[in-house]
């Protein structure tokens, strides 16, 4: 089984959680990232830059990743909530690897723990590529939780 873990991060929660994780999987791993950078101010990032995008649905330029997804069996993408659902960076991702044939494993992160948020993402991402098999994975849950789980679906 081939893993590859894609996550997106502005604050760097996310990949602390995922360099965490990985110490104990050392899978290969990418990091998305917006062809423009979004600000580095909380408030132009997230109530003009991200707010706008997910309110109009824009899917930003992101950088290219430099990888075939087509040879990972899984994908174990991670994100933080951005307004009630992943960011739009992750929403580029999605439709560059439409058709994808493994399985999409969601991990989301968020500051309010509202399971609202990991139903709006699940629904949100399945609408842009209906044919990918997304798998809802973990919200908000410990490192060691995280690996448990991991663990356990490789089987
Ligand atoms: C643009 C933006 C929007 C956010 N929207 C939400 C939200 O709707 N609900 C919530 O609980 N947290 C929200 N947060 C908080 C992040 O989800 C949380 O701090 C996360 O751990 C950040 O992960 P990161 O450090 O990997 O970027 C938002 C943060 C940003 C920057």
């Amino acid at each position: 089984m081939k893993t590859l873990i894609v996550y997106f991060s502005w604050s760097n929660n996310t990949k602390t959680l995922v360099e965490n994780i990985n110490k104990q999987f050392n899978y290969d791993f990418v990091r998305i990232e917006r062809e423009i950078p979004y600000s580095d101010d909380y408030d132009i990032c997230a109530y003009k830059e991200a707010k706008e995008e997910v309110t109009k649905k824009i899917h930003p330029s992101i950088k290219d990743l430099n990888i075939n997804v087509g040879q990972y069996d899984r994908i174990l993408l991670f994100f933080p909530i951005w307004w009630y659902t992943f960011p739009m960076p992750i929403a580029a991702f999605i439709e560059s690897i439409k058709g994808y044939k493994g399985k999409v494993y969601v991990f989301a992160n968020s500051y309010t723990n509202d399971p609202q948020y990991m139903l709006n993402s699940m629904n949100d991402l399945k609408a842009i590529d209906p044919s990918i098999k997304f798998i809802e994975g973990l919200f908000n849950k410990s490192i060691n939780e995280h690996i448990a789980f991991i663990k356990k679906e490789e089987n």
